[in-house]
């Protein structure tokens, strides 16, 4: 499978759009190492996960286009020559998208139009790879949740995703333009924004152990998740954009392993080696989006597309750990 996905990417192109965020500068990282011309597209809006040092790796070897999802004529451009189209960028606030509903619907849904739209115009050829989440489910109704398991969104966000996620697909089907279609769990790791609780739980988490604040566990912290971490998603991401029988197909990435809550801050704390975290009362709006208990059940990726997470949560979280000690100064204010 390695030197498969070596062959896949060495000397093609790759446009990531969102590669300054969290997981799609992991992803630029890796491909700009597998040999690949990674071309990265971002609007940097201010609070978004957009930070420049996220490619500091890579930054000589990735070409970086400052635009928005939302201009057609950018993505028209963009698209083309591209081999790999790593479809990233959007507001991924579940909360943000309660409060103004129109900023979500217009990055994710009418920006992926146009993207596609790009596609299907000047490069219907690409493989494209979308990376929606798992709250497209809404609460589970039996666990592990599986692919064929009943959509019904709890927020305007996991709306916009569905949604982004079935015009991608129309556009497989209809156009023949391909694509693969993730379903990310909880991801944690380096890169990602620490300024704001907004997005991101298990990250911001890290950044309050690592303060020696106190973590607020709501409820009785007994609501079952399944983090993983970034490195083993981006590595979902590429093999499944490398393997023709993931084409037209929807994955769940995430692990079969559940964590509660309190596992999870008692695995923080320990492995910070400073917070502590204590209950809380959900207020009404974190309750009333609240799905309950939610992991992925991973069979179909791992049967598909051969992969399947490998980083433990406390290797993953000592990683997390390290780089934002080391890195800080990059992303607790900007
Ligand atoms: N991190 C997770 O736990 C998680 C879970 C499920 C799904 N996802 C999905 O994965 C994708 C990447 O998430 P992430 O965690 O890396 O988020 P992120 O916020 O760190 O990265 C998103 C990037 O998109 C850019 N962006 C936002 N709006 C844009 C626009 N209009 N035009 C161009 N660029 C824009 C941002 O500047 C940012 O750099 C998103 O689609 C998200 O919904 C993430």
């Amino acid at each position: 499978m390695m030197d498969s996905v070596r062959t896949a990417f060495k000397g093609k192109a790759a446009l990531i759009t969102g590669g300054m965020g969290f997981i799609g500068s992991n992803l630029a990282i890796r491909l700009a190492n597998l040999g690949a011309k990674v071309t990265v597209l971002d609007s940097m809006i201010p609070d978004y996960g957009g930070n420049e040092f996220n490619l500091a790796p890579v930054k000589d070897r990735v070409r970086v286009n400052y635009c928005d999802i939302r201009d057609q004529s950018a993505l028209n451009y963009l698209v083309r020559g591209q081999d790999y189209v790593f479809h990233l960028a959007g507001q991924v606030s579940h909360l943000m998208s309660l409060s103004n509903p129109f900023p979500d619907i217009e990055m994710n849904i009418t920006g992926t139009a146009f993207l596609m739209e790009s596609l299907r115009k000047y490069n219907p050829s690409a493989v494209c790879v979308y990376t929606g989440t798992r709250g497209q489910y809404g609460s589970s109704v039996s666990l592990p949740v599986n692919e064929e398991a009943p959509t019904n969104p709890k927020g305007i966000y996991e709306i916009s995703n569905l949604t982004a996620e079935k015009i991608i697909k129309v556009y497989n089907d209809v156009h023949g333009v391909r694509a693969v279609l993730l379903r990310l769990s909880n991801i944690y790791g380096p890169r990602s924004q620490m300024m704001h609780s907004h997005f991101g739980v298990c990250n911001w988490f890290v950044r309050l152990a690592l303060d020696n604040d106190t973590i607020k566990v709501f409820g009785d912290g007994s609501i079952l998740r399944d983090f993983c971490y970034v490195d083993d998603t981006v590595e979902a991401i590429i093999k499944s954009a490398s393997t023709e029988a993931a084409y037209g197909e929807i994955f769940n990435v995430g692990s079969d392993i559940p964590v509660s809550f309190l596992e999870l801050v008692e695995a923080i704390v320990s492995v910070a080696g400073s917070g502590k975290w204590e209950y809380a009362d959900f207020s009404a709006e974190r309750k009333a989006q609240e799905p309950g208990d939610f992991y992925s059940d991973i069979t179909k990726i791992r049967r598909i597309v051969g992969w399947e997470p490998t980083t433990t949560l406390a290797n993953g979280l000592a990683k997390t750990c390290e780089y934002y000690r080391k890195n800080r100064e990059y992303y607790w204010s900007k």
